[in-house]
């Protein structure tokens, strides 16, 4: 249990584990206790620079552990179900990395184990606590832009594969491509200010043209090697287009490789009846990236509200603690991080299939699975 409002709390995986490091250490009801990672070298560095007193190799170690009340859980897609369970089962809360799985039938398990243990489960979809999408969630709550019949989501790289050979370029061990990867975020912006709205129906489509031939890593890398032993097995660009129940639509693209104006950019756009508005992050950008579309009298008036740059995963690992120590709604949840999760594993199976696919249908499938 969590003593004198302490949250003791370990961390496992040191890629994106480091901005877990980052937000415990910044938030004083968190003592950080240990670390686990395969890689001993970058897990020990990182221990000096946060002050970590213990580390450890493989997550069981850590886990193993009585001191420690939550995780946050930054490994590869395919280890996030086996991790959580077992996190839960040891008595921890826990913070995934996104996605909150690789598919459907594993983040169902996982939403239903944190249930079961009545602990907390978040997800770290750090990008809708940006100011932007806090300000356009506000406008839209207030209805500032009428009927929203249509929107977008999109992130497209034009050339940035993640570490050709690892993990990410691998079916099995990531689950997919830059949907997975890139769009699972701009569909929780967009789908966190819209509210989560009900889905009725995905049609997607996946492309690997520039992957499979070595191109399509970050820029000025060189090609990349594909041999049998460093494979290329996801997409590098997917699209999506998502029936609400409401009757409204969405567009969804990820792209890690594209050939497009340079650049890692990635946004959402609402088109309503009574107004609009568009994010668009060039290069991550956290300001000056909101414009809102409206008339005034019989013209056009558009703004650029003044934004404050905000760090995404601190607030994330703020509110994971408010959770656990008073027992408020976490946010973003692990039914969000399922939604989500969802409609990426029906976008998949629809470019799978070559047409439609009907959201209760998928659902309905997964639980008969079980
Ligand atoms: N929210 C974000 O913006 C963001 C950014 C990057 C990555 N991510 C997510 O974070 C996760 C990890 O991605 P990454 O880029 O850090 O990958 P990475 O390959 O850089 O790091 C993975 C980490 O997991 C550790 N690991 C693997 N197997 C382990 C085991 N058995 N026991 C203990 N540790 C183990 C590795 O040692 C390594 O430290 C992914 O789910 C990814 O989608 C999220």
């Amino acid at each position: 249990m969590p003593t004198n409002d302490v949250v003791r709390v370990g961390v496992i995986g040191s890629g994106a584990g480091e901005f877990h490091l980052k937000g415990y250490s910044e938030d004083s009801r968190a003592q950080i206790v240990a670390i686990a990672g395969l890689d001993t070298p970058r897990v020990e560095k990182l221990a000096q620079q946060y002050g970590v007193p213990d580390t450890h190799v493989e997550y069981q170690e850590l886990l193993a552990r009585d001191d420690i009340d939550a995780v946050s859980v930054a490994v590869p897609n395919i280890l996030h179900m086996p991790v959580a369970l077992a996190a839960f089962e040891a008595g921890k809360h826990v913070l995934i990395e996104k996605p909150l799985a690789r598919n459907a039938a594993e983040g169902v398990a996982m939403v239903e184990a944190a249930r079961a243990h009545n602990k907390v489960l978040g997800v770290s979809f750090q990008r809708r606590t940006r100011h932007d999408v806090a300000l356009l969630k506000e406008a839209y709550q207030k209805n500032e832009f009428g009927n929203v019949y249509y929107a977008k989501a999109w992130w497209m790289r034009r050339s940035g594969i993640p570490g050709l050979g690892s993990w990410f370029t691998s079916k099995e061990a990531a689950g997919g491509g830059p949907l997975i990867d890139l769009g699972v975020h701009v569909l929780d912006m967009l789908m966190y200010v819209l509210g989560n709205p009900e889905v009725h129906s995905v049609t997607g489509t996946t492309y690997a043209e520039i992957g499979p031939t070595g191109r399509g890593g970050w820029a000025g890398t060189g090609r990349m090697k594909i041999s049998d032993d460093q494979k290329y097995e996801v997409e590098d660009l997917a699209s999506a287009f998502i029936r609400l129940k409401n009757g409204g639509t969405v567009l969804l693209e990820a792209a890690w490789a594209s050939f497009t104006e340079m650049g890692d950019d990635f946004g959402i756009q609402l088109y309503g009846s009574e107004g609009g508005a568009r994010i668009n992050a060039k290069q991550y950008a956290l300001v000056d990236t909101l414009e809102i579309y409206k008339n005034i009298g019989d013209t056009t008036m558009d703004a650029k509200p003044r934004l404050v740059a905000r760090e995404g995963h601190a607030q994330v690992i703020h509110k994971f603690l408010d959770a656990i120590l008073y027992g408020t709604e976490m946010e973003p949840s692990g039914l969000e991080g399922l939604a989500n999760i969802r409609l990426i594993d029906a976008i998949y199976r629809s470019a799978e299939l070559g047409r439609e696919v009907i959201l209760d249908d998928e659902i309905a499938q997964v639980t008969e699975q079980e």
